[in-house]
């Protein structure tokens, strides 16, 4: 039985003692293990069955820790971690010596954030060691966006989730490596494209094909429901055709128009992207539960966040 408590000591007694425990972010919840135990991190790719070749994200509290954990901190990064930590960024830079390869799968660079969650924070400020955390989801499924979401998942195999009520931004944090002195974006996210521009200017966006081998998160099914889910412009057109199925349909609304759908999630009525956002997979995890012949999610405005949550849909509505 997995409890859901929000006991940080108890919490920091499972990490001490080698084992893991799920903690909030403002992203997704994270499935948590010291950086420096083996037997730890080889518990997070267990009970996800993750793929070893999958890195890790290292979860640091403030910016003096970042030499611990790095070798090189280039201008543009720096300006980066200036601008949005703590928050929902993630750098991917060269790695120190000690940090082991089980965590950056053998790469001598290495993902790491300093979260915006108040819980989590006083967590890492507590211990002696970094958190490794990828998101608290079995590998490929919808990840969490709260504490019930992870204890449904994993209620035979791990003992706490840290509470830290719903996630703010609801969908994970953005991921920009560095080649040749050159910012690169490995994985849209929480903060977009326009956002980081504001800060180092142009920003390389290579085609998902080259980004793949980097970031697993880009495999193409990845964040999908059980349920059959098609993505489409308009989900009214769309399940006219259907009439006999039982559909669920997912959108950000627009506003007037009503629809006849038994399941209808309208993500945000003043087509607040943040706000569609922060109820992505909540509401989809709602949708995966009803026992749905189909989802169909209707695209979002390809602007701002609406880029990052159409990435998401696109990867949850590969069929195969
Ligand atoms: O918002 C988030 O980032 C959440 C919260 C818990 O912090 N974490 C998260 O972790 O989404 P995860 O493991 O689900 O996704 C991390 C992604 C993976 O796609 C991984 O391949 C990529 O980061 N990554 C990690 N280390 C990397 C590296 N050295 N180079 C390139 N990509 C890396
Ligand atoms: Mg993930």
């Amino acid at each position: 039985m997995t409890v859901i408590s929000k006991d940080i000591s108890k919490a920091i007694e499972i990490l001490n003692n080698e084992d893991i425990v799920a903690i909030p972010t403002e992203t997704v919840y994270g499935l948590a293990g010291n950086i420096y135990s083996e037997k730890a991190i080889r518990k997070i790719f267990q009970v996800k069955q993750r793929p070893l070749f999958n890195p890790l994200i290292v979860h640091i509290h403030s910016i003096e820790k970042i030499d611990e954990i790095v070798s090189e901190l280039p201008e543009q990064a720096k300006r980066l971690a200036e601008a949005f930590w703590p928050g929902a960024l993630t750098l991917v830079l060269k790695k120190n010596p000690n940090i082991p390869d089980l965590i950056t799968a053998g790469k001598d660079t290495v993902a790491v954030r300093i979260p915006n969650h108040p819980e989590t924070l006083s967590l890492l400020q507590k211990l002696s060691f970094p958190l490794a955390a990828p998101s608290a989801n079995p590998f490929g499924s919808i990840s969490p966006t709260n504490s019930t979401h992870v204890a449904n998942y994993f209620s035979n195999t791990i003992s706490m989730v840290l509470e830290g009520g719903a996630c703010k931004n609801g969908i994970e944090s953005t991921i920009i490596g560095f080649e040749n002195n050159e910012a690169v974006l490995y994985r849209l996210g929480s903060i977009s494209i326009e956002e980081i521009e504001n800060v180092i200017g142009l920003l390389k966006v290579k085609n998902k094909q080259e980004i793949a081998p980097n970031a697993p998160g880009m495999l193409a099914r990845h964040y999908a429901p059980k349920t059959r889910t098609y993505l489409v412009k308009n989900a009214e057109k769309f399940i006219k055709n259907y009439s006999n199925k039982k559909i669920g349909v997912l959108r950000c609304s627009n506003g007037t128009s009503s629809l006849n759908c038994m399941h209808l999630e309208e993500l945000s009525k003043k087509m607040d992207l943040k706000e569609a956002a922060s109820n992505l997979y909540a509401a989809l995890h709602r949708l995966d539960n009803l026992n749905l012949d189909m989802i169909v999610a209707e695209l979002f405005p390809n602007t701002g966040l609406g880029k990052s949550i159409n990435d998401r849909l696109e990867r949850a509505t590969r069929n195969e």
